[in-house]
């Protein structure tokens, strides 16, 4: 099989697609535009395959030598033995249990769902197999230096495109009854839009069939970061509203396929976080006139307009599929009861949670905190879209990892808002992990590859019922992803040193725990996701900085339980109204 496209070459801009269009044939010709520096044009025409746009923006991949769809190998029973209890008396000898307790007024309902998660670029590998086309992490891992701290690349990742099934079993063994992952857009679509690749869809279809199979629910992302790099050439990806379109696309091609099998839908994964990608490091993609600061803004408008009319058509499609977006951050503390610090966590909301919650679950419509930034650029959103976007969110799906004291900036925040150059602007708050005297953290530290996430999990039950009162989500609030980096993790070179992570088995814990008190005072929290099912590759930190609740052995492809697992299962299975 095979896809082409249009090619420009832009002076100035290296490389960047101008026009996408895609051709059923092998054979087909592309344009070609080469500007010489404002003296006029010159202009060709020849044929570009997947192939040929991955020799011309990537170059050539790894692979991994299981590169055909395995059936899963035994798991061995020796692996599903819990990890002995983190606490031993000393005295009398051998191993002792301490007495387990229970809150008896503590319950997850029955209903509560609680699994796993991963996603396509993290964790598949296998990048160029059965046609897939690059996405801008293929550029941002091979062609940008030092983008990636270690220089690693999504090329073998997990090696999931073909382990999928042993990674199911072994789920299913632990007694975890829900997996979320990512579609790969640019497997469905090579060139982001244009000719479905039949092959991509027949492997998720027997992924999601294997997740029946082993009594597993299957969730499904169709956007976790990984755009289709000819998307991004062609017309700014994220800044420009063409996108909107080709995303609707895609999750006709998407819902249509598997609607009757995946129940459970997230169109786009963190908003402000790709949205914060922008921009882009320059001279790799096409080059865009919008200013940094307004980049971000533009694409999440674009994202409200996507996501929204992505659920729009998902509902059309089947009316009982519950369609969501995934949003991140934690709670926002006021540093000190100042007058000045509670405005700027005010600020903070509207920069970040608010942004895209209150126009999908309140308004249609931007905070006005924000909407006093962004009305100087971005265009009014009209009222079939303001309607379009109002009530387009079946649960709230928050990523919560964290939390962090707010405080104004040491300017004040009318200098801040007045004042473009400030590094605070234009959101003018401030964040820090340290309680007021800048002595104590909030909680242990997780890896210093991750400075942004420590253990905080006592505020998680405060952060719930905030979410629950601001935006009274219909369907209720998901923990789609939770997790730490266990510190130092990447130091241990011994397997049994890597397979007890204390900080992450306490911090699964005292989440769950934190639930239930949310539960218990009435906050409708209907299900959790970890992250991750297993370490992989985390963005611009590699491999370093792991997340997983199963250590992957990068040169064999091994798998195994870390203790965490066992808490994560233990704690709900405890707690689980029978
Ligand atoms: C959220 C993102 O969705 C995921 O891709 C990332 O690996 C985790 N946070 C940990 O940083």
């Amino acid at each position: 099989m095979a896809f082409t496209a249009v090619l420009a070459l832009l002076a100035g801009a290296r490389l960047a697609v101008s026009q996408n269009s895609s051709f059923p044939t092998s054979t087909a010709a592309a344009n070609a535009t080469q500007t010489s520096s404002g003296t006029g044009s010159l202009t060709t025409t020849f044929e570009l395959s997947v192939d040929d746009f991955w020799d011309i923006y990537v170059g050539p991949v790894s692979t991994f030598s299981i590169n055909t769809t395995v059936e899963p190998t035994a798991i061995p029973s020796s692996s599903l033995i819990p990890p002995p209890s983190l606490y031993y008396p000393p005295f009398p000898g051998g191993q002792q249990v301490p007495l387990q307790t229970k809150n008896e007024s503590w319950q997850f309902p029955k209903d509560f769902w609680y699994g796993v998660a991963g996603a396509a670029y993290q964790i598949e590998g296998a990048v160029k197999a059965e046609g897939r086309g690059p996405s801008i992490w293929d550029v941002l891992t091979h062609r940008v230096t030092n983008y990636i701290v270690t220089n690693d690349t999504g090329d073998v990742a997990d090696n999931n495109y073909y382990q999928y099934k042993e990674d199911i079993a072994r789920i299913a063994a632990l007694g975890i009854k829900t997996y979320s992952f990512s579609i790969s857009w640019s497997r469905i679509l090579p060139f982001g839009s244009g000719t479905v690749n039949e092959a991509a869809l027949a492997h998720y279809d027997d992924l999601i069939d294997t997740c029946h199979q082993y009594g597993v629910t299957p969730m499904a992302t169709l956007y976790h970061w990984d755009l289709p790099l000819y998307l991004q050439n062609t017309y700014g990806g994220w800044l420009s509203d063409s996108i909107v379109a080709d995303f609707t696309e895609y999750a006709r091609i998407v819902f249509n396929r598997y609607h009757s099998k995946v129940h459970y839908w997230f169109t786009i994964n963190e908003p402000i976080v790709f949205c914060g990608f922008y921009p882009l490091p320059q001279n790799y993609f096409k080059a865009t006139t919008i200013p940094d600061v307004e980049q971000p803004y533009w694409c999440g408008h674009h994202a409200l307009l996507a996501h929204s009319s992505a659920y729009r058509l998902g509902k059309s499609i089947n009316s009982s599929l519950s369609i969501s977006f995934k949003t991140n951050g934690g709670y926002k503390i006021p540093r000190t009861d100042s007058s000045a610090d509670a405005d700027a966590v005010q600020r903070a909301w509207a920069f970040n949670e608010a942004w895209f919650a209150d126009p999908v679950f309140l308004t249609g419509d931007y905070p006005s905190l924000l909407k006093d930034f962004v009305s100087g650029f971005l265009p009014d959103f009209t009222s079939e879209q303001i309607a379009q976007i109002n009530g387009s969110g079946d649960i709230f799906a928050h990523d919560a990892y964290t939390s962090d004291f707010v405080m104004a900036p040491d300017s004040g925040i009318a200098a801040c808002v007045a004042n473009s150059s400030n590094e605070l602007y234009p959101g003018c708050y401030n964040t820090t992990k340290l309680y007021a005297g800048d002595y104590w953290a909030i909680g242990p530290a997780g890896d210093p590859g991750t400075p942004w996430l420590n253990k905080a999990t006592d505020w998680v039950p405060v952060f719930l019922k905030y979410i629950q009162d601001t935006w009274k989500p219909r369907g209720g609030i998901a923990v789609s992803e939770f997790g730490i980096s266990e510190p130092y993790e990447e130091l241990r070179t011994s397997l049994p040193s890597i397979l007890i992570d204390p900080l992450r088995s306490q911090y699964y814990v005292d989440y769950m725990q934190a639930i239930l008190i949310a539960l218990s005072e009435g906050v409708n929290v209907v299900g959790t996701l970890a992250w991750s099912i297993y370490d992989n590759l985390e963005w611009t930190s590699g491999y370093s900085v792991k997340f997983g609740i199963q250590y992957v052995n990068l040169t064999t492809q091994e798998r195994y339980f870390k203790a965490s697992a066992f808490e994560y299962v233990n704690i709900i299975e405890k707690y689980l109204e029978k």
